[in-house]
């Protein structure tokens, strides 16, 4: 059984803003995607790394770097990150095994460590249906209504955030997918609308997602801490 990565590496970044699509702003003097691209590819127990870019994607290759033969580009992202991680998919049947595992991993998270990705292996390699790295809710949580006022604080109780690697077999993945159409936001979703239970490993915040600019001064600090 093989481990293979597909990072979803598509998206235009609006919540971002700026011209430059997240995946490519400097974070920490390398672009954003270099972070878990390297790690992937100085993993030893991961086969292959698959990078899923835009069709008209110009800047992957200006800021191309040799990260060695096991990482491959494809330019088919989607519309939505679900129908880019599909595409993705397809484009590597008959290069991997139908129960291989499939590692999907947004490209605009720069903090997985080596530590976060070993947990996960280990925590999965032996599961039935796969899982992801989440962590427990810390803040409470509030439902506002249409005036921005509080309607409801929700019980916080056995609530994760979902982060990514999300870790399911390949043949499994494409099913729950192509099923799901563009919809979900994340693997997990489209893996329990099959009817089945993905299992929640910890993660941690430095393997936050890059979604606003705050968050990258935010991830530079915590990368930069974590380092020394
Ligand atoms: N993604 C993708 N294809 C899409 C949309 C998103 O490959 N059609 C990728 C992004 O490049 C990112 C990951 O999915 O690595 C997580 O998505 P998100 O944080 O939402 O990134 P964007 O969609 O680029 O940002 P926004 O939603 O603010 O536009
Ligand atoms: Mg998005």
């Amino acid at each position: 059984l093989k481990f293979h990565v597909l990072i979803p590496a598509a998206g235009s970044g609006s919540r971002m803003g700026g011209t430059l699509p997240k995946q490519y702003l400097p974070l920490n003097g390398k672009p954003l995607i270099h972070h878990a691209l390297s790690l992937f590819a100085s993993a030893s127990r991961i086969t292959s790394v698959h990078v899923v870019i835009a069709p008209d994607d110009a800047l992957w290759s200006q800021h191309e770097v040799d990260h060695g033969s096991k990482v491959v580009v494809h330019a088919l992202g989607g519309a939505t990150r679900a129908a880019t991680v599909l595409n993705g998919l397809e484009a590597i049947a008959g290069q991997v095994a139908e129960d291989d595992w499939i590692l999907v991993h947004d490209a605009a998270r720069p903090g997985l460590s080596m530590v976060m990705l070993d947990r996960l292996l280990d925590s999965l390699q032996e599961d039935a249906v796969g899982g992801l790295l989440a962590i427990p809710l810390a803040d409470t949580l509030k439902r506002a209504d249409a005036g921005q006022r509080v309607a409801k604080t929700e019980p916080r109780d056995g609530l994760w955030q979902a982060q990514t690697p999300q870790m399911f077999r390949y043949a499994l993945l494409k099913q729950a997918l192509q099923q799901a159409g563009g919809v979900p936001t994340d693997e997990a979703q489209a893996v329990e609308a099959l009817g089945f239970s993905p299992k929640l490993v910890p993660g941690e915040l430095r393997n936050l997602k890059i979604t606003y600019p705050q968050d990258l001064q935010l991830a530079e600090a915590i990368l930069l801490a974590d380092a020394r």
